[in-house]
């Protein structure tokens, strides 16, 4: 089976409103997928479809190799499920929630007891087995929901944002234990706002928004589409300055110089740069002055260490142009970084830019 998931134009409506709409997703077997979206994308909506809570309106999906309407019982034996509402019985302590959940799985009595000491302990919530759910804190209670979730060993594990509200310690314990699960070959849906624990954990991710995947991709592959996409915005307005240009006269001395200017506006006005970080050990202020003059190059700082930081221009040249010319006069380079977009940048840009085609 190459996927655990796919989906068929899976819609959901609620009167007139679609929360979900058409939505045609792959997530390979085996693999962390990521879905991110703003508020109310409806990324909730599609989770609770697949893991057979609620009833599509249309359209369907297929998990673990079996028809979400046509066969819901067979998908719940493959999965297991942390909501983004912790749903545990309040008035029952942590392990008979634990119990019920293996009972509802038919786990054999031994084997239940394994398991939930087993998962119990790697969560560290065993010392409060015996407190009321009611009486837990909002963190404490996501620990039980994992371990309830898990208590089957599903084929694929939805996570709907499982560590809000978690402690740093017991965040890289959910970490640990989603990539573990995975390299045993468990598929993890991974539902998330934070986009540190995507890119730590995701091979794949989608992005949907007002309902639609608005983006699907690694998340290097995402970043590289952003910053493809800078560079060919930036050579559009370049063409059209260069057409206007041309129309207004041959290309004597002036109109060269006016295209000089317009280029740096360009670039300032795009306001898209990256991050350069070079370390020069022979840094003077002669090169500084020199470098902050290079026509691509702004925001230059001088640190004690004779590091430079500077926001270069996203041409595709920019980054070689200024070291060629760092090391043409006389600087001796022993290291250098680039910061480029993050997922964050990615996200921002991906949902404003839907949102304004929907507007
Ligand atoms: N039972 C319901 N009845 C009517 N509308 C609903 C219902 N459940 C969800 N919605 C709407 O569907 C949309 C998608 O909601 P959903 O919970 O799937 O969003 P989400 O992507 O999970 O958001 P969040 O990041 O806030 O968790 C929202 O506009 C929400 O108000
Ligand atoms: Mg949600």
């Amino acid at each position: 089976m190459k996927y655990a998931i796919e989906t068929f134009d899976l819609t959901k409506k609620y009167k007139d409103f679609l929360a979900v709409d058409a939505l045609n997703m792959k997530i390979e077997n085996k693999s962390v997928f990521g879905f991110l979206g703003p508020n109310g994308a409806g990324k909730t909506t599609t989770i609770k479809m697949l893991t057979c809570l609620i009833q599509p309106s249309s359209g369907t999906g297929k998990v673990a190799g079996y028809d979400i309407i046509k066969d819901p019982n067979a998908v719940r034996q493959k999965i297991g499920m942390v909501p983004q509402l912790v749903s545990l019985y309040g008035d029952l302590t942590v392990r008979e929630n634990a119990e019920l959940c293996a009972d509802y799985y038919g786990l054999s009595r031994d084997l239940k007891e394994e398991r939930i000491v087993e998962l119990m302990e790697l969560v560290d919530i065993k010392y409060a087995e015996n407190k009321l759910v009611n009486q837990l804190s909002g963190g404490q209670k996501q620990k039980v929901s994992i371990v309830a979730s898990l208590i089957h060993q599903p084929d694929i594990l939805f996570l709907d944002e499982p560590t809000i509200g978690l402690d740093p310690t017991t965040k890289r314990i959910l970490w640990d234990l989603i990539e573990e699960l995975n390299s045993k070959g468990h598929t993890i849906v991974l539902c998330s706002h934070d986009m540190y624990e995507v890119e730590l954990l995701c091979e794949n991710v989608g992005i949907i928004n007002n309902g639609r995947l608005a983006t699907f991709d690694t998340p290097q592959g995402l970043k590289d589409t952003i910053i493809e996409e800078e560079r060919s915005q930036k050579n559009l307005r370049i063409t059209e300055i260069m057409g206007k240009l041309r129309e207004e006269s041959e290309m004597n001395g002036e109109s060269l110089n006016k295209l000089d200017k317009a280029l740096v506006d360009v670039e300032k006005e795009e306001g898209e740069f990256r991050e350069l970080s070079v370390m020069i050990s022979n840094m003077n202020q002669d090169l500084f002055e020199k470098i902050s003059n290079l026509p691509l190059v702004f925001n230059v700082h001088q640190h004690k260490s004779g590091r430079l930081t500077m926001d270069i221009s996203c041409a595709e040249c920019a980054v070689n142009d200024v070291l060629y010319f760092i090391i043409e006069n006389g600087g001796n380079i022993t290291s250098l970084s680039t910061k480029d977009p993050s997922l964050e940048d990615v996200f921002m840009k991906v949902t404003a830019k839907n949102q304004a085609e929907g507007d």
